[in-house]
């Protein structure tokens, strides 16, 4: 069926209920087994955990989520526990995960649900007032934790909705269509097992590179596999070139201690513990915004790629005399692991030590 066409004229999807059904007839036998999920059919989850786990599941795998997931669960078991936790401790636990304006988003969501008595809006609309929750994860707690119809699409279900639909327009371009599409095949019952089947599909099955289609529940409703061609599935508009900045860290030592910063609230790594760094340009800034005048020496390069720019920050380090009062805290090289660094700082600090250790100071 072309898609835009089918989109046009919502009777098209009248094939709603085989598709749900033959999905959650699958769920029922091969749901994953997952730490906040409700087995297939049983009462939803604590919402509490069901909204941790979406949030911590934006932009990330389930695979990396899973131990973040227990140690956040283990520490902060209730939602009280989380918005009486110290701000801190919270951005440390979390440090690793990326997308740190996620952690600061669920603090001021665990605060707004405590103050209003502890519990979750229980639909879309109040979830999707609260910080840190837009559509997607609204819809996904409000089928999940409280069984309400609603549509959930995220890349994995646009992949698995394209193709069954095997819509031809391109993304992002095709996010309407393609919610449409998911709203004509949600079932009023068991949204939330509805909701996950379809990520779980998208996840095991129905993959970005060769899917499973000998194995796929829906095989019989899909467009894409009925013409040969999943693959291409969804559609992609040509990626516009990723900007590159540069900027430079400095490790800078003084009696067993290295100068950390806290980064400000707003921004890249926002309220997470850094070492500090000087501009992030085109051009290399070389040692603009070092912390100190220092004998500064190169100790090699770390890169990551942030959603809007990618970045390469040259590591320099140096030895102070002593530990002076300026700006930032001084923190024991011995314990850096327990500093709570995202993942580009922490690569940035194993580098300046094994620098360091080289230069057998
Ligand atoms: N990705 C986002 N939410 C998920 C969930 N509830 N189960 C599996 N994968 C997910």
């Amino acid at each position: 069926m072309p898609v835009d066409s089918a989109v046009a004229n919502p009777i098209a999807y009248s094939t709603a209920p085989p598709i749900a059904a033959g999905l959650l007839a699958w769920y029922d036998r091969a749901a994953r087994r997952l730490p906040w999920r409700a087995p297939p059919g049983d009462p939803p989850a604590d919402p509490y955990r069901v909204w941790l786990s979406e949030v911590m599941l934006q932009q990330t795998t389930v695979a990396a989520v899973g131990r973040y997931f227990a140690e956040f669960t283990r520490r902060w078991p209730t939602v009280e526990a989380l918005a009486a936790a110290d701000d801190a401790e919270v951005m440390g636990a979390w440090a690793g995960l990326g997308y740190y304006a996620r952690a600061r988003n669920l603090i001021a969501c665990a605060r707004a649900v405590a103050a209003a008595g502890g519990r979750f809006p229980d639909e879309e609309a109040g979830l999707r007032a609260l910080p840190g929750i837009g559509d997607y994860t609204a819809a996904a707690i409000a089928a999940i934790a409280f069984g309400r119809r609603a549509v959930v699409v995220d890349a994995n279900v646009e992949r698995v909705v394209a193709r069954l639909f095997r819509i031809e327009t391109p993304l992002p371009v095709a996010k309407p269509a393609i919610r449409g599409a998911a709203d004509g095949i949600t079932p009023d019952m068991r949204a939330g097992d509805f909701a996950q089947a379809m990520m779980d599909l998208g996840a095991t099955i129905c993959t970005p590179k060769r899917p499973a289609c000998a194995i796929c529940p829906l095989i019989d409703h899909c467009a894409a596999f009925r013409a040969g061609d999943p693959e291409r599935f969804p559609a992609k508009a040509p990626k516009a070139a990723r900007p590159e900045r540069k900027g430079t860290a400095f490790w800078l030592e003084a009696e067993g201690a290295v100068l950390l910063v806290r980064r400000p609230d707003k921004g890249m790594l926002g309220g997470m513990r850094a070492l500090p760094t000087g501009p992030w340009t085109d051009a290399d800034p070389g040692l603009a915004g070092a912390p100190r005048s220092a004998a500064w020496r190169s100790a090699g390069k770390v890169a990551h790629v942030f959603t809007h720019f990618a970045l390469e920050l040259d590591v320099v380090t140096a030895v102070a005399s002593g530990r002076d009062a300026g700006e930032g805290e001084w923190w024991p090289v011995a314990r850096i692991g327990e500093a709570g660094l995202p993942t580009l700082f922490a690569k940035a600090a194993r580098l300046a030590q094994k620098a360091r250790g080289k230069d057998g100071e």
